[in-house]
């Protein structure tokens, strides 16, 4: 713990350049800040809990005034923001308008780290309710929309402890955001108080760690909830050990992808991000801070990994697995059905028949089969690029492969594929790198998409009816205008080594295939009623997936909000158990994030059947 706190500060100073004060990020909530702010006080247990029918919203006579929140601001250490939103700067009827900073967001912010260094910033928009968008000539005002009120920017436990303390006893809606990746507004919500976990940067490396109550003995890390992807890795890098998490460099680690399942390249050797886990430091409901194992406090144990985040409590701080390093080896290639070139950079063969293109996608999809089975992961878009013309993307990911070993692994489809009269080669020869030497954007940017998943069960896929009807219905989608994207991976118990019972739905542990299925539109040009409409006939075209898949699920991370049965389809047989946890632990309903355990007990008032999070959240009746 000293050695966690010290590197903390250590970084932060980086951070202040030569700001001399120390901070502890384990400094905790005392009764002192409570006698001076009575609404900072824990929960308590003992007495009954009386929910009104709705969370406070501004304007309420129950909103706090400008003076309470001046003093949670100072509980906090002037950590309390009010921000606008960051599109504010375009729009000349706004306190903020600023030309120059307009001309920076349009132009530059994407390659920088602007939008997850912003508080409200969140990069699937139209949960917000598309009421700020950026635009060079912006129509109307900008509103603070499904953005949160207030923001804390939370470096310490007492941080966390205060908002959450503060955010139950005002009956103020409460979320969490992190890097804002998720993709259905889990991190935003209208009148809400923000916890914003981004600057959770601990690292501590720990070479010799025992596991309490589990059998996990070696190397481990203890990480901060905001470290992301490429932080942690750099890390990892080096101590020369391997950390799993996702491809994607700028999503959060320990946030909403270790606590929504994880997955990665690594999937088929390690397991998922929950696999990782070996102990937590959580802030839960009634504003305690608590460590979280397999000894103490198990059902959040359980429930936090893969029962999804914002609902069971703020994550502070985790001790995940070290892994040796470890080489992730790509061998890549792609082919296109008519005249257009493949979006993808490379030497792109091109075919003419369309019959035979459909039989090369069913081939590359039934490598998955090999390829989880080597330990690998294989990542594939089928595109459509109009007029009739497709393309396949196919990497075979194997981590722990040479590049020639992974040559001599992906020839025999190769082959295959050569034999249907498709003459791919490899585009290059395979490439290697060190696992955690990741290379790739730290920037990003807000997009407006739509999509929904499918995790396709061992059985289903190894079963030739079921697998044509699948490949059917995946070639439907294509021709139908949507991206078709396939992760095959096999996080089986066995891999993830790991005995102690997860939240993550259980179909992921015969699973083969993650699928998502992508709406190429902006959801940010409709209108309430198109947007809806696009919705459903997304879901038309999943039908068919899910009937083709028997025993199967969704990503609870990547999924659609508006997933059928979504409590069965992101959760499986963990569902009711999850939610007993969750009104255990919160009977407050402090935290409430759309499609998370226990969440149909509350609705958010948009008055739109694609919920977005404008509005005020009310319980159901
Ligand atoms: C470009 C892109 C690539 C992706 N690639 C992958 C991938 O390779 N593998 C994969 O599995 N997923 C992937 N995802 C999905 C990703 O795992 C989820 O979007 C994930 O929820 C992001 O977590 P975050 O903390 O970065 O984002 P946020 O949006 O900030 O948070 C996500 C959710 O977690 C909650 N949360 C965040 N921090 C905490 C905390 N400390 N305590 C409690 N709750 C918390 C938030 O309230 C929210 O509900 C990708 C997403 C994007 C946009
Ligand atoms: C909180 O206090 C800090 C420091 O005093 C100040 O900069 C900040 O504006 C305050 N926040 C709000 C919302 O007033
Ligand atoms: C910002 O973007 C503009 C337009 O793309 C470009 O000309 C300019 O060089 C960029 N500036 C910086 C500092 O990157
Ligand atoms: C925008 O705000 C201005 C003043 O702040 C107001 O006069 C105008 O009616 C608003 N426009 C819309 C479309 O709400
Ligand atoms: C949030 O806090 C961090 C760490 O103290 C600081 O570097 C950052 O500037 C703050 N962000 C905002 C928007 O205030
Ligand atoms: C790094 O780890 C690898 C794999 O365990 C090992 O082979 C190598 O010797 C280590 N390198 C250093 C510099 O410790
Ligand atoms: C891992 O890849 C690097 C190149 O990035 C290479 O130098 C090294 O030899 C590889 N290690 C193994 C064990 O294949």
């Amino acid at each position: 713990m000293h050695t966690f706190t010290s590197l903390v500060a250590v970084a932060l100073f980086a951070r202040v350049q030569g700001l001399s004060v120390a901070v502890d990020r384990t400094e905790q909530l005392t009764s002192r800040d409570i006698a001076n702010l009575g609404a900072v006080s824990f929960a308590d247990r003992t007495a009954p809990v009386s929910l009104p029918n709705c969370k406070v919203f501004p304007g309420d006579a129950a909103w706090p005034d400008d003076s309470e929140w001046a003093q949670l601001n100072k509980t906090l250490g002037g950590a309390l923001l009010k921000p606008l939103p960051p599109a504010s700067v375009c729009y000349r009827t706004s306190p903020n308008f600023n030309a120059e900073a307009c001309s920076f967001l349009l132009n530059n912010a994407s390659r920088t780290t602007f939008y997850f260094d912003d508080p409200l910033s969140i990069l699937t928009q139209w949960p917000q309710g598309n009421t700020c968008l950026l635009s060079r000539n912006p129509t109307g005002n900008c509103t603070q929309g499904g953005f949160p009120e207030y923001v804390v920017n939370a470096t310490t436990v007492k941080h966390v402890q205060a908002a959450v303390n503060f955010a139950r006893n005002k009956n103020i809606r409460l979320v969490i955001k992190n890097t804002g990746h998720d993709f259905v507004g889990r991190n935003t919500g209208a009148g809400s108080l923000s916890i914003w976990t981004h600057y959770l940067k601990g690292f501590e490396f720990l070479p010799n760690y025992k596991q309490p109550g589990g059998n996990y003995r070696g190397a481990a890390a203890r990480v901060g909830a905001g470290l992301q992807i490429w932080e942690a890795f750099a890390h990892a890098d080096r101590h020369n050990v391997t950390l799993v998490a996702g491809s994607c460099l700028t999503v959060g680690a320990y946030g909403g992808w270790v606590t929504g399942g994880g997955h990665s390249p690594l999937s088929s050797k390690f397991g998922l991000g929950v696999d990782q886990v070996l102990s937590m430091q959580v802030v839960t409901a009634d504003g305690r801070y608590v460590t979280v194992d397999a000894q103490t406090n198990r059902d959040l144990f359980f429930a936090m990994r893969g029962g999804g985040g914002s609902t069971f409590g703020v994550l502070i701080s985790a001790i995940v697995k070290a892994h040796p390093q470890i080489n992730l080896t790509i061998a890549s290639f792609d082919f296109t059905l008519g005249s257009t070139r493949s979006p993808s950079p490379g030497p792109s063969v091109t075919i003419t028949d369309t019959e035979t293109f459909w039989k090369g996608f069913n081939e590359v999809f039934a490598f998955g089969i090999p390829t989880v089975d080597a330990g690998g992961y294989l990542w594939t878009n089928g595109i459509p690029n109009g007029a009739g013309s497709y393309s396949m993307q196919v990497q075979v990911q194997l981590p722990g492969f040479t590049p020639t070993s992974a040559a001599t692994f992906v020839q025999p489809l190769l082959t295959t594929l050569n034999n249907l009269g498709i003459p791919v080669a490899l585009s290059t020869p395979p490439t290697t790198r060190v696992y955690s030497r990741a290379t790739g954007s730290t920037g990003g940017s807000p997009g407006n998409g739509y999509f929904a998943s499918r995790l396709f069960p061992r059985p289903a896929y190894e079963d030739p009816t079921l697998f044509a009807a699948a490949m059917r219905a995946a070639r439907a989608t294509v021709e139908a205008g949507y991206t078709f994207h396939g992760l095959n991976m096999a996080p089986t118990l066995e891999v993830a080594g790991f005995p102690e019972p997860a939240g993550a739905n259980p179909v992921w542990r015969t699973a083969v295939m993650h699928a998502d299925v992508f709406a190429r539109v902006n959801m940010g040009s409709l209108t309430p009623a198109e947007a809806v409409a696009e919705q459903r006939r997304l879901n038309e075209f999943m039908q068919p997936l899910r009937a083709a898949t028997p025993g199967g699920g969704a990503y609870f991370n990547e999924a659609d909000v508006n997933e059928p049965e979504w409590q069965r389809s992101f959760f499986g047989e963990n569902y009711n158990e999850l939610v007993r946890v969750k009104r255990s632990r919160d009977p407050w309903g402090v935290f409430w994030a759309p499609t998370t355990p226990g969440s149909e007990a509350w609705a958010v008032q948009d008055g739109s059947e694609l919920p977005t999070q404008n509005g005020r959240l009310c319980r159901v009746a």
